[in-house]
């Protein structure tokens, strides 16, 4: 079957092997990606698309060799950008998530207090009490989009919270975050030009409240610490720009989707929504099992440093290898029935969803405590969340996300 209105093939087996481009943007708004990835993992899991959008790039899909790439930084770098195309412009603002040690290590440690265990434990009563006033000022009973009114929202107050951003502004954290997870190197549909007029507005910003900040005693909030640190207090503003957007783009699509994905996997999933409401004891492997069924980032990219012999193939030095999570959690060499949503697995935490190595998401514990607490709340308040319409979803190979969710809340 072709669709005949995007000319993307949905079956995978239709197409020779060698001509396979699993990052089509299109085949992930149409959910084709699965069956495309199923394929790569069995016939080719160290895959090399030669041409496309994004071509020439190595495609890797089974979990092993995933764990594999990312825990060899030296064999393989992340400078200088993450993101499986090369921008077309030279507006790539510099920041650690595509920084090689030690540059890397050094500005990560800058920043990585502000989601130390101690300071999340102080948070978890601030999250809390917005998730009761974002859950109980929702309509019951009738339809209403669960994006814009729980998980953009939440993810904002609690990215207002982290940057210690003025909170009624807060609505522009989501638009920037947005703006620069669009760009067309992921398949995204704002131009280079678009994207790189906005984010200096975002610069501008932010620049005003750096400075308040590095005139004021040291606090702990994101842009107190890069303001202070040694290691980023004399940062050019294009590197205060990367990191910022590195900050608000991990802080905010990523867990936004996994909520939104949480309603839809345990409204698809009845049986085990109703496991979750026999024993609440199951929230914390619930959402983790969420997070890898959703794996809200699809892929990462990195560039080999030198020849490397990877599943039996030669990546050559300068050669851009693309990790794709996505694929990775639905392999099932290491996860059994890796389609299946199951809320009490055995090691929930066994997925790729955060990376592996020295990158591994720094905001992994907070994202898993802002959903805990929200579905502690929801099920203190809500029988049901019915899906009453079908989920969109964001155009891109990278952001695993959704733009409207329709649902009706049952009151308990
Ligand atoms: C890095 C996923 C939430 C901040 C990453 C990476 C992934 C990821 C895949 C790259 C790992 C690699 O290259 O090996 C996610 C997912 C989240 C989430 C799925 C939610 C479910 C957050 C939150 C924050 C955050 C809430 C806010 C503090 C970061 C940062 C990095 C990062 C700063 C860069 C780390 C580094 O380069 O050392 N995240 N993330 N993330 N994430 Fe998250």
């Amino acid at each position: 079957m072709v669709d005949n209105e995007q000319q993307v093939p949905a079956d995978p087996y239709s197409l020779q092997l060698a001509d396979i481009d699993p990052a089509i943007p299109e085949l992930f708004r149409k959910q084709y990606h699965w069956e495309y990835f199923k394929r790569l993992r069995e016939e080719d899991p160290v895959h090399f698309v030669e041409g496309g959008e994004f071509g020439p790039y190595w495609s890797v899909t089974r979990f092993d060799d995933i764990v594999f790439v990312d825990t060899h930084h030296d064999l393989f770098s992340s400078y200088p950008s993450i993101g499986i195309g090369v921008p077309e412009t030279d507006f790539e603002p510099p920041m650690f998530i595509a920084m090689d040690p030690p540059r890397h290590d050094e500005q990560r440690k800058a920043v990585q207090p502000v989601v130390a265990p101690q300071r999340l434990a102080e948070m978890e009563s601030l999250i809390r009490s917005r998730v009761v006033e974002i859950l109980d000022s929702l309509p019951v009973g009738e339809p209403f989009n669960w994006v814009e009114r729980v998980s953009i929202e939440l993810t904002t107050r609690m990215l207002a919270t982290l940057f210690d951003f003025p909170f009624e502004d807060r609505a522009r954290l989501t638009y920037w975050s947005d703006v620069s997870t669009s760009g067309p190197n992921v398949g995204g549909m704002i131009s280079e030009q678009e994207r790189e007029a906005i984010l200096m507005e975002c610069l501008e910003y932010f620049s005003r409240l750096w400075k308040e900040r590095a005139e004021a005693p040291p606090k702990f909030d994101f842009i107190s610490m890069l303001a202070h640190d040694p290691a980023t207090r004399d940062m050019e503003p294009i590197e205060f720009l990367g990191n910022l957007i590195l900050l608000i783009v991990g802080g905010n699509d990523t867990t936004r989707n996994s909520i939104t994905g949480s309603v839809l996997a345990l409204h698809e999933n009845p049986a085990q929504f109703a496991k979750l409401r026999a024993d609440t004891s199951l929230i914390t492997s619930m959402v983790s099992e969420v997070i890898r069924w959703q794996t809200p980032l699809g892929h990462m990219r990195r560039k080999a440093t030198q020849d490397v012999e990877l599943g039996g193939k030669l990546i050559k030095k300068g050669d851009r290898v693309v990790m794709w999570y996505i694929s990775g959690n639905r392999d099932e060499k290491a996860i059994d029935n890796p389609d299946d949503f199951i809320i009490d697995r055995a090691n929930p935490r066994h997925h790729i969803s955060f990376g592996f190595g020295i990158h591994r998401c720094m905001g992994n514990r907070l994202a898993e405590m802002q959903l805990r607490i929200l579905w502690e709340e929801i099920l203190q308040r809500f029988a049901r969340i019915e899906v009453v319409g079908e989920p969109e979803r964001v155009h891109s190979n990278f952001v695993m996300g959704y733009t409207s969710l329709p649902v009706v809340l049952h009151p308990v």
